[in-house]
């Protein structure tokens, strides 16, 4: 850097120098011309006026007049004097002073005789320059003689000089600014932000800071920046899986990572591709305005299937939900994703608004989401939704078939509660196909089932798939009872599978996870756990010593209402906690268009304000209700600065919070506390588990977690990190492919096959 602004100064120097001392040179010339004309200018005057009264004088015997006249003119300015000639160059009167230095007639003066008209010429004597005009002297009308007027012409290169010297400390002043103004500028605007983006790099390539840290501001090289974060996010990556695998090796672990799953699924798929397909898209490109932003939805499935899809490469299939999703997708509906580093495929599939209600509103979230979780939400179920639902599977059918086209043997991962009859309309037209589906809510038991008029079809479509897949083994015990009493098939309890029409499902717990590998402990450049709970605090205007978090889409399976209560019963029995313990609930927006989630949202917030009216005081507020979506990196400082984090949904499949919680524990001091009736409870043993319709319990577990001791907590957080990071999303989706693949397609193949021959033989 030191040698590039060595050669900036000189260059600049240099070229400032020869640009201003080519301008002062012309400014010289254009000096010099205007003085030599004004010169001639005044000689001319002065010598006509004198030529004609010398003219007049002369005549014999007045060459004492004449001497007067031209001792007259002796002392102008710059005037050295004044010459009369007679025709043969012989000098008539003279000024006395020129008579020292003008020994010999000059030649102008002869010239002017012999051509009869003015010479003007600049000439030496002696080493004085001088300028001298000669004029011819005309008495009636013949040429008689010769006037010299000679001017001492030294003034005009003094003159020139002084412009000179001028002109060369202007230019070094300038030189000196310009040179000073433009390594300021050099130190502001690149040297100062390359050093910051070198000590930055320095420290994300030698591990000292974490690359999940801001990207410091680079000025003008920001674009520079964000690529070169890209790459070290990719380097620390590429570096973590390095340090996994030695790790693993040492430790003869089985521990699942990126690089293992991608590995693992080249082998398995061989020539074959993955595709998976969901309702939700995993980024949405959202207009407003003038800018197109891009949204993470809040979804626990894109929150599971992104680090696999980036893993693994593939093809994503989904409803393209965003407002200016269509501006960015290519001819045939797709892009490639993540915007910032892009490792996949997203086809997007349009949707009309009837579609949308009918098949994502109506079947899907006001029939299927409430009837699978016990939530005491009546589900809806209407004929017309139900056409939309069949005729929706069947678009995505048509998406599926088109990307799979040329592909031989694909592995399709079918997602949720959205698409129960795609798998079975995928293998009909594609048995070579590998198809399974992952139910990520809860199956609820037959009887509750029961209650929808389109079960079987729900059933059947399942069915289709190679393999089913649900969270936890109690949901695929409800599933094979539902399929044994509804649709005509051998349900094989033993190995936990259906036979139904020559076709065998698999039906198997895969429980879901977060992309959590390493536990490297608190990383480097990470703020005190009580300054940075302190700062988020301060952001959100409360005084407080100790936060909860809860984080959730606003749903009335997550049991928000029933928290707060909690909350509020906890402040009415410890009231020491007032003025010291406030719960941030993040709340994203969710399915508002339907009439039981727009009034859940207003009444959580009624619910927020009431219990804060009743307690607040000063600076302090028992809950902060953020309404709004909040991306992962916002989400990550609150999950760690936390004391406890609450997760009490009345229902849930899983619930990604509780483990995204635990994975950002870092300091391994915050206590989750977690709803009996998830399928993370299953897992989380060393969770404070509570039933979230008792309050009295959930406000007990709230005190006992925050009086909890450290060394109790850091045991407690230490298993259930273990836990997660053994059983993380490559685990799940290793684990799931794996299986799929292992399925005997030609079995089925085979069976149909002889059924065909017996068919034609009877
Ligand atoms: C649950 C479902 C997902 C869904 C998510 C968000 O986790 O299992 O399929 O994506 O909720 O809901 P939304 O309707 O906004 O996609």
């Amino acid at each position: 850097m030191r040698l590039l602004s060595v050669r900036l100064i000189i260059s600049l120097i240099l070229g400032i120098a020869a640009v201003s001392f080519g301008f002062s040179y012309y400014e010289v010339l254009n000096e010099k011309r205007a003085l030599r004309a004004d010169l001639e200018r005044r000689a001319e005057t002065l010598g006509e006026s004198l030529a004609g009264n010398v003219g007049h004088l002369w005549n014999p015997g007045s060459e004492k007049e004449l001497q007067h006249l031209v001792q007259q003119f002796g002392n102008r300015e710059h005037l050295l004097g004044v010459v009369v000639y007679d025709r043969r160059g012989a000098v008539v009167a003279e000024t006395p002073e020129l008579a020292k230095t003008l020994t010999a007639t000059p030649p102008a003066a002869m010239q002017a005789v012999s051509q009869d008209k003015e010479e003007s010429s600049f000439a030496r004597l002696d080493n004085l320059p001088v300028h001298i005009l000669a004029l011819p002297i005309h008495r009636q009308n013949e040429v008689f003689g010769s006037l010299a007027v000679v001017h001492d012409v030294s003034y005009i290169r003094e003159q020139s000089l002084r412009v000179w010297r001028h002109t060369f400390f202007g230019v070094l002043t300038q030189v000196f600014l310009i040179v000073l103004i433009t390594l300021l500028i050099v130190r502001w605007s690149i040297t100062g932000p390359i050093a910051r983006a070198a000590l930055w790099m320095r420290g994300l390539r030698t591990g000292k800071i974490p690359f999940r840290q801001e990207v410091p501001d680079l000025d003008m090289f920001r674009p520079l920046a964000r690529e070169v974060a890209t790459m070290a996010e990719s380097l620390n990556h590429a570096r973590h899986a390095a340090e996994n695998e030695a790790r693993l090796r040492e430790a003869a672990e089985s521990m699942w990572t990126a690089e293992r799953l991608s590995v693992q699924l080249r082998r398995r798929l061989a020539d074959g591709d993955l595709f998976v397909v969901s309702n939700r898209e995993p980024y949405m490109h959202q207009r407003n305005g003038t800018t197109l932003d891009v949204v993470v939805p809040p979804s626990g499935l894109v929150t599971a299937l992104e680090p696999v899809l980036n893993a693994c490469d593939g093809t994503w299939i989904a409803h393209g939900s965003g407002n200016a999703d269509a501006e960015v997708v290519d001819a045939a509906d797709r892009l490639r994703v993540p915007p910032e580093d892009p490792r996949y495929s997203l086809r997007r599939v349009w949707l009309s608004k009837e579609e949308e209600e009918g098949y994502y509103y109506g079947f899907a979230n006001e029939g299927l989401w409430p009837l699978c979780h016990i939530a005491h939400t009546r589900p809806l179920f209407r004929a017309a939704d139900w056409q939309f639902y069949e005729e929706v599977n069947r678009k995505f059918r048509d998406a599926v078939l088109q990307e799979i086209e040329n592909v031989s043997r694909p592995v399709v991962l079918v997602q949720d509660y959205h698409f129960a009859l795609l798998p079975r309309m995928i293998k009909e037209k594609r048995p070579d196909a590998r198809v399974a589906i992952f139910w990520h809510i809860p199956w609820p038991n037959l009887e509750a089932f029961g209650i929808c008029p389109w079960q079987r079809e729900l059933v059947d479509g399942l069915l289709g798939a190679d393999l089913i897949g649900f969270h936890i083994q109690s949901h695929c015990n409800n599933f094979l009872e539902t399929v044994d009493r509804v649709v005509e098939s051998r349900v094989d309890w033993e190995h936990f599978s259906v036979l139904r029409r020559d076709h065998r499902a698999i039906v198997r717990p895969f429980p879901i996870s977060v992309a959590f590998t390493e536990d490297d402990g608190v990383e480097p450049g990470e703020p005190d756990f009580n300054v940075e709970r302190a700062t988020l605090l301060r952001n959100l205007d409360v005084e407080a010593t100790l936060m909860g978090i809860g984080v959730d889409r606003v749903d009335y399976t997550k049991g928000i209402l029933e928290r707060f209560l909690a909350i509020e019963r906890f402040l009415e029995s410890y009231p020491g906690y007032q003025g010291k313990f406030t719960f941030v609930q993040i709340g994203a927006p969710s399915r508002t268009h339907i009439k039981r989630y727009h009034d859940l949202l207003a009444q959580v917030e009624a619910e927020a304000e009431r219990i804060n009216w009743r307690f607040q005081s000063g600076k302090w507020r028992p809950i902060v209700f953020l309404k709004r979506q909040h991306s992962h990196q916002q989400i990550e400082p609150y999950y760690r600065a936390a004391d406890l984090c609450l997760v009490t949904s009345l229902h849930d499949g899983m619930n990604l919070v509780a483990k995204e919680f635990l994975a950002a524990q870092r300091r391994e001091r915050g206590v989750l506390i977690l709803s009996q009736f998830t399928g993370a409870a299953r897992e989380l043993h060393d969770a404070l588990v509570v039933n979230p319709y008792d309050i009295d319990q959930t406000a007990e577990a709230i005190r006992v977690a925050l009086e909890m001791a450290p060394q109790e907590r850091r045991l407690r957080v230490g298993r259930m990190r273990k836990a997660i990071r053994e059983h993380n999303i490559y685990r799940w989706a290793g684990n799931l492919i794996t299986e799929l693949c292992e399925v005997r397609l030609d079995a089925n193949e085979d069976t149909q096959e002889r059924l065909r021959t017996n068919v034609t033989v009877a």
